[in-house]
């Protein structure tokens, strides 16, 4: 049934999906509903009816069909485990997210920012123009890969890249053709993603099985030791965490190489105060705000009897979607929304609805990573802006509304250093 919800999309849809949401918040207003196919469907698109569904997660809803694209991918990972399920889970995995267990990664985040500046100053002396998001996203990876396995498999296995980033992109197709029973197709591109996926779970396997002899180690295997689980978590953090901090601190690039001043400032301040200097907290905050990597989030109502939103009844099998790009992008909470202005976060601005700004999401299940992320986030900024300038050529970098919010085609860059 699925693939009828992809022949029979508005054309619309397809073409630019942020557009079509846009317009159908300002027609439909906050709650509205449409179908594909024959699916039924309601967009959500103000901070108060999205944090209202996120709030009751718990209770009235699960993540359902619209998250189902990942199963493939994260299996029964915290990421889309439900119940009990999901309880124990958030309970084991919390000790490795707090605040000093994060501290503690800080030193590993601060060497693959220096692997990344090398990279960086090798592009400066051939002054070519380089992807600038796919240089980012090897130094996210590693940090990912060294944080949950204790190793950078990136750097062992030349493949695992390009597997992981293979696997991605048919899961985005998943979600456009409705969902993953098109794996079972009998395609090449679904034999590749098996066979993607066997390499990936063997690489994931050696490196669990050897790190079984180093029981001191606090870490994710550490935790989760013996448990059949154990790999879902692991493509968990290394797919979805790592994907999420990389197009943070691309889209943080493309907006600060088109605001000179901005960019000084943050700069001046790094230099002072560090890489968690207030004004590059501000700069990757409003990146997040501007282009959130979750820009779309999905629910489906738990029990048969469906479950309300705003006043309206949404009944079971339909699929909610939770419009992060919409909320954010709203000009009576964001004036001028388009304009990239870290400003908005300084504490002399105007207040605003307290649950208007959610990149991580809200709610009991919020990004278990957010701290970890907007560290790894931060420093990257901070230390690609110190060391270089950064040039994008025309013409603009529009974003690319899959899985995730990444800019479209990656994004050319030319660096010079910095005197
Ligand atoms: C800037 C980077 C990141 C962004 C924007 C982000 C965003 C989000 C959002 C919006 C959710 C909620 C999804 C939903 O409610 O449907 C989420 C959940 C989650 N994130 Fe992140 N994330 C980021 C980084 C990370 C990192 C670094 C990790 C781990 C290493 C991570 C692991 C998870 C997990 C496991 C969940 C599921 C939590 C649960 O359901 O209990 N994320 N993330």
């Amino acid at each position: 049934m699925g693939g009828l919800a992809f022949v029979t999309q508005p054309l619309e849809l397809r073409r630019d999906p942020l557009a079509f949401y846009e317009r159908l918040a300002r027609e439909e207003g906050p709650v509205a509903r449409f179908r594909l196919g024959p699916k039924r469907l309601v967009l959500v698109s103000s901070a108060d009816a999205v944090a209202e569904v996120l709030m009751n997660d718990l209770d009235g809803w699960m993540k359902g069909a619209g998250n189902a694209p990942l199963e493939p991918l994260v299996g029964e990972g915290l990421f889309l485990a439900e119940g009990d399920t999901w309880r124990r889970k958030r309970k084991a995995l919390r000790p490795l997210f707090t605040r000093e267990h994060v501290q503690g990664l800080e030193p590993i985040a601060r060497e693959e920012a220096v692997h990344l500046l090398d990279r960086l100053d090798v592009h400066a002396s051939t002054g070519a123009t380089f992807d600038l998001h796919a240089e980012i996203r090897r130094a996210t990876l590693a940090v990912a890969s060294r944080g949950v396995v204790g190793t950078d498999l990136f750097a062992e296995r030349p493949e695992l890249g390009g597997a992981l980033e293979r696997m991605w992109q048919r899961a985005s197709f998943f979600m456009n053709a409705g969902g993953p029973w098109a794996l079972d197709l009998p395609l090449p591109k679904n034999r590749r993603f098996r066979e993607d996926r066997a390499y990936v779970d063997a690489a994931i396997a050696e490196a669990v099985a050897r790190r079984a002899g180093q029981p001191e180690l606090v870490d994710l295997i550490g935790t989760l030791r013996d448990s059949a689980e154990l790999r879902d978590e692991i493509m968990t953090f290394l797919l979805t965490g790592q994907e999420c901090a990389s197009i943070a601190v691309a889209w943080a690039a493309v907006a600060l190489a088109r605001a000179p001043a901005i960019r000084r400032a943050m700069v001046a301040a790094a230099d002072a105060e560090g890489p968690h200097a207030p004004a590059v907290q501000r700069v990757v905050r409003e990146s997040m705000r501007a282009y959130p990597p979750a820009w779309m989030m999905a629910r489906e109502p738990r029990h048969e009897a469906g479950f309300s939103v705003a006043g309206e009844h949404v009944d079971a099998k339909t699929i909610v979607l939770l419009c992060v790009w919409n909320v954010h992008r709203d000009p009576a909470i964001w004036p001028d929304p388009e304009r990239f202005d870290p400003e908005r976060f300084a504490p002399e601005a105007p207040r605003r609805p307290k649950l208007s700004y959610l990149p991580f999401g809200l709610g009991p299940r919020t990004c278990i990573g957010m701290t970890l992320a907007t560290m790894l986030a931060e420093l990257l900024v901070a230390e690609i802006h110190r060391r270089f300038e950064v040039a994008i050529d025309d013409p603009p970098i529009v974003p690319d509304p899959g899985m995730t919010l990444r800019p479209r085609g990656g994004v050319p860059a030319r660096v010079t250093r910095r005197s």
